[in-house]
C-alpha cells in the first residue's frame, strides 16, 4: 500500500421509493488495499459498490477516483474491474475469448490480447483451458475465469460481490487464499462485499462494517474484533455476551460497574462513563471464564449465578448462566468443568482489558 487515496465516498446517500437505503456513506480506500464491506442482508453492500461502479447514482454526495469527482462519467470509463454475482461469463465464448473481451471493447492489437489473456489465465491458474466452454468448467474455475476477465484490463479498483456465496465451504476457503495469493502478487486495489464476518476478517486489510446503511465501523479486522464501537459491531463479529450495570467506583487502573445484585465487573479505566449512569457491557463469549467452586478462585470472577443449561458445540460448550440479578448470558468453554451442569452456582468474569462499554 502506498497510501494514496484510490477511491472515496463523500457523503454518498441513497433513497429509493421513499426509503433512506444509504446514509451518508464516507469510505476512503487506499491504493493497493483489500477493503470488504461487511454486513447482513439488505444493509446496503451492493448498492454502495454500485455507486462506485456507475450503475447507480447517489441522490447526494460524491464518488471520487484518483481525487476526481466520477458521479457523470459512465460505468465502462471509470476503468474499474468487476466480479458480481450477475456478471456470468458468456456461454457461447470460450474461456479465452470471454477474458479477451474486455480488452477486445479497447480495440488492442491481437499480439498484446493474447500475451495478456495468457498473463491473466497464468494468474488463475488456468493456463492451458483457453478453448474450454463455461459448461465445461466447475464452478470454481468458472469464478477463476470471472477474476481473470476483471483483472486483465488492468483495473484501477477490482469491485467483488459476494463472489464465493456459491461455493461450497472447502472451495471457498481455497478460493479465499488464491485470492489473497492474486491480491499481493498484482496489488490491485479490491472493494469486496460479503455478508461473511470470518471471510471479511481473513481477506482485508481493513474492514467496513455496515448496518441499515451506514459504515458503523471501520477498522482492521484485529481492531473490529477487539474493539467494537457498537453493540451491532460487536454482536456481528465474533459471539458476545451483554450485561446492563451502573457505573460505581473508579479506580486507578479501572472503573467497578455493578451488575445488580450479581456483583460488579472492573472495566478499563479509559472509558468515559460518569459514577451512577447505566452502561451496557459486551464480552466475547469464549473470554469468559467460569468457576464452579464454593468461593471465587480469583477475583476477575467477581459474578454469581447459576447455570441453567449447557449445550455440546463440537470445539466448545455454551454454558448458558442466569445472573443472581437474572440477566442472561452465554459463555462459549473449550474445556467445561464436569460439574458445570444445570442447577450449579457459578462464579463468573473475564478480564479487565476484554471488558467492552457499548453506547
Ligand atoms: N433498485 C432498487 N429499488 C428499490 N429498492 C432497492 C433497490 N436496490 C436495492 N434496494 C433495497 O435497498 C436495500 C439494500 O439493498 P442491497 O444494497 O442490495 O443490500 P445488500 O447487498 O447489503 O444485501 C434493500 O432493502 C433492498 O431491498
Ligand atoms: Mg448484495
Amino acid at each position: 500500500m502506498s497510501g494514496a487515496t484510490t477511491l472515496s465516498l463523500r457523503k454518498a446517500s441513497k433513497v429509493y421509493a421513499g426509503a433512506t437505503i444509504l446514509q451518508s456513506i464516507d469510505l476512503d480506500v487506499q491504493e493497493g488495499e483489500f477493503i470488504s464491506l461487511l454486513g447482513p442482508s439488505g444493509c446496503g453492500k451492493t448498492t454502495t459498490l454500485n455507486i462506485i461502479a456507475g450503475f447507480v447514482r447517489p441522490d447526494e454526495g460524491e464518488v471520487l477516483i484518483g481525487g476526481q469527482c466520477v458521479n457523470d462519467v459512465p460505468p465502462y470509463q471509470r476503468n474499474l474491474g468487476m466480479v458480481f454475482q450477475g456478471h456470468a461469463l458468456f456461454p457461447h465464448l470460450t474461456c479465452f475469448d470471454n477474458v479477451a473481451f474486455g480488452l477486445r471493447m479497447r480495440n488492442l492489437d491481437e499480439a498484446t490480447i493474447r500475451a495478456r489473456v495468457a498473463q491473466a489465465l497464468d494468474l488463475v491458474r488456468l493456463n492451458g483451458f483457453d478453448e474450454r466452454f463455461p459448461r465445461q468448467l466447475s464452478g470454481g474455475q468458472q469464478q477463476r475465469v470471472g477474476l481473470a476477465r476483471a483483472l486483465v484490463i488492468e483495473p484501477r479498483v477490482l469491485l467483488l460481490d459476494e463472489p464465493l456465496s456459491n461455493l461450497d465451504a472447502k472451495l471457498r476457503r481455497a478460493m479465499q487464499s488464491e485470492l489473497r495469493a492474486i491480491h499481493t502478487k498484482t496489488g490491485t486495489t479490491m472493494i469486496y462485499v460479503t455478508h461473511d464476518q470470518e471471510e471479511a476478517l481473513t481477506l482485508s486489510d481493513r474492514v467496513a462494517v455496515m448496518n441499515a446503511g451506514r459504515i458503523e465501523q471501520l477498522d482492521t479486522p484485529e481492531g473490529i474484533y477487539r474493539h467494537p464501537r457498537t453493540r451491532f459491531v460487536a454482536d456481528f463479529i465474533g459471539s458476545s455476551a451483554f450485561l446492563r450495570g451502573e457505573v460505581g467506583e473508579k479506580r486507578s487502573d479501572s472503573i467497578l460497574v455493578r451488575i445488580g445484585e450479581a456483583g460488579y465487573v472492573a472495566v478499563p479505566h479509559y472509558h468515559q462513563i460518569a459514577q451512577g449512569s447505566a452502561v451496557h457491557l459486551g464480552i466475547r463469549s469464549d473470554q469468559i471464564r467460569i468457576d464452579t467452586g464454593a468461593t471465587a478462585s480469583s477475583p476477575e470472577l467477581s459474578l454469581q449465578g447459576r447455570i441453567v443449561d449447557r449445550a455440546f458445540a463440537g470445539s466448545v460448550s455454551h454454558i448458558t448462566i442466569e445472573l443472581t440479578d437474572r440477566q442472561t448470558i452465554v459463555v462459549h468453554l473449550s474445556n467445561p468443568p464436569d460439574d458445570a451442569i444445570p442447577g450449579a452456582a457459578v462464579h463468573l468474569g473475564g478480564a479487565v482489558a476484554n471488558w467492552m462499554v457499548l453506547p
